[in-house]
């Protein structure tokens, strides 16, 4: 975890939110690569819920809410948890989850630290804002979950598009939450990003299982699909003392963390509890019926989607392809989610020829008007010229680039280039007009 949270200062992923005022707990902003990391993960998800089903559409619904949305979705009376503090590492859990008090304490007791709870407290998460200049001035939330703006919309997306039950909202946006002890990085923060489905079905209960149990599975090859290890993710099920207000049944996928095994995605069988609440219902046109449609959901945070990307695709390896030493960092991220795809070298940054040749092949790559490809794909495109090759390449290493391309003396008589790849060090000779070809089909694997 140290290592990451360094690697991600160093390189420009993460840093601690205002900074140079000494910071404020639970707050992060995202660097250059950090940022890109963060919008591939977005668009991936958005993808795959969006664009590759018909059956799913977007909303993008404001922060703040009138009050009333939160009295009617049961956060201002139950968003709360009664909390115990372990007061050597601050984790707070539910004072009601015995297995989960007995399994913290066993985790201290490996280190033979013996450790003891504060007394139970009870938090409402919800973060208010006031609105207006003039007193007095009109209090309001920060949203606790993105979800409602999905509900509250459900009536005008509903007459405003084709969508019949069962179909689904997609939503992606900020979500706040007061929370009293934010840590382990990124991991609780009281600003994050979640990236929600709301699937709107009949109300059924064989149906509602069914549904719960495809999403659960989608939601779980996702993460595998874009790299993740298959051993380094469970499902957990809520207890029923667990779970939140507003769910009938819900299960984590979570994620081995140096940490523990830590929830990564919500799965939610939400029942009717919101639109009922909302009194919302639909006229089903195809069986002639009003009902309150059920909802199941799947709920996942980006910045913790971030934090375990990065987690799993550490490495420390052995090269043995350059003479600078042993070893090296690489991040295995899967291409789709790396934030550069490839880097351009020339071998020699005292070399014009090099350099001019270089150039070109990264504005081919980079600049998606440049060349008549699609190379959209294919950006970001770095530029590294500084230091000697092997450096390079290991700078690119640690960032999780897949491809290098370095542009040598031969290059100028061949027009090919060296591609070096980041997961086997091997090098192959491309030719400079097939390069976009080439990366198109390496990264659409
Ligand atoms: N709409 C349902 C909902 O919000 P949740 O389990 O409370 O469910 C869903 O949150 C996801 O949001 C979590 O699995 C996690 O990825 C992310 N999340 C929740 N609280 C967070 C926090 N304080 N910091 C970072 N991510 C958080």
């Amino acid at each position: 975890m140290e290592k990451i949270v360094s690697l991600c200062k160093r390189r420009g992923f993460i840093f601690p939110g205002s900074e140079i005022y000494g910071g404020i707990a639970g707050f992060w902003d995202y660097g250059p690569l950090g940022a890109e990391l963060k919008n591939n993960i977005k668009n991936e998800w958005w993808k795959s819920m969006v664009y590759d089903r018909d059956d799913i559409v977007g909303v993008d619904a404001a922060i703040i809410m009138n009050p009333e949305v939160w009295k009617a979705s049961g956060h201002l009376d139950s968003f709360t948890d009664p909390l115990v503090e372990c007061k050597i590492c601050h984790e707070r859990i539910r004072a009601d989850q015995e297995d989960r008090l007995k399994e913290h304490e066993e985790e201290h007791a490996k280190n033979k630290e013996k450790i003891s709870w504060t007394e139970p407290k009870t938090f409402n998460l919800l973060t208010e804002v006031f609105l207006g200049v003039t007193e007095p001035k009109q209090k309001t939330y920060l949203r606790g979950e993105i979800t409602q703006g999905a509900f509250v919309n459900f009536q005008n997306i509903v007459s405003s598009s084709r969508v019949k039950i069962p179909f689904g909202i997609a939503q992606i946006g900020k979500a706040f939450r007061n929370e009293i002890t934010p840590g382990n990085f990124t991991f609780r923060s009281r600003e994050f990003e979640q990236m929600e489905l709301e699937y709107f079905i009949k109300p059924d209960e064989v149906g509602g299982g069914k549904m719960f149990n495809y999403w659960k599975e989608q939601r779980m090859a996702w993460y595998v699909m874009l790299g993740i290890k298959k051993e380094n993710l469970r499902f957990r099920t809520h207890q029923a003392e667990e779970m939140a207000h507003y769910a009938r049944f819900a299960e984590d996928i979570e994620y081995n963390s140096p940490f523990g095994w830590k929830e990564f995605e919500g799965i939610h069988h939400r029942g009717d509890w919101d639109l009922s609440r909302h009194k919302i219902t639909y006229k089903d046109s195809e069986i002639g019926e009003e009902y309150t449609p059920w909802v199941i959901e799947t709920s996942g945070g980006v910045d913790r989607a971030a934090l375990f990307f990065l987690l799993d695709a550490y490495h420390e390896d052995k090269d043995s392809s350059t003479k600078l030493g042993t070893s090296r960092i690489v991040l295995k991220l899967h291409p789709k989610l790396a934030p550069y795809k490839v880097a351009v070298f020339p071998l020699l940054a005292n070399k014009p020829e090099l350099v001019k040749l270089a150039r070109e092949v990264y504005e081919m790559l980079a600049y998606s008007t440049s060349s008549g490809h699609a190379t959209s794909a294919i950006a970001p495109v770095a530029w590294d010229d500084r230091g000697n090759i092997g450096k390079r390449y290991y700078s690119q290493d640690e960032i999780g680039t897949p491809y290098c391309i370095t542009v040598d003396f031969e290059s100028l008589e061949k027009k090919d280039v060296t591609v070096r790849d980041r997961d086997t060090t091997k090098q192959e000779r491309v030719k400079i007009k097939e390069l976009a070809s080439f990366f198109l089909k390496q990264l659409n694997k």
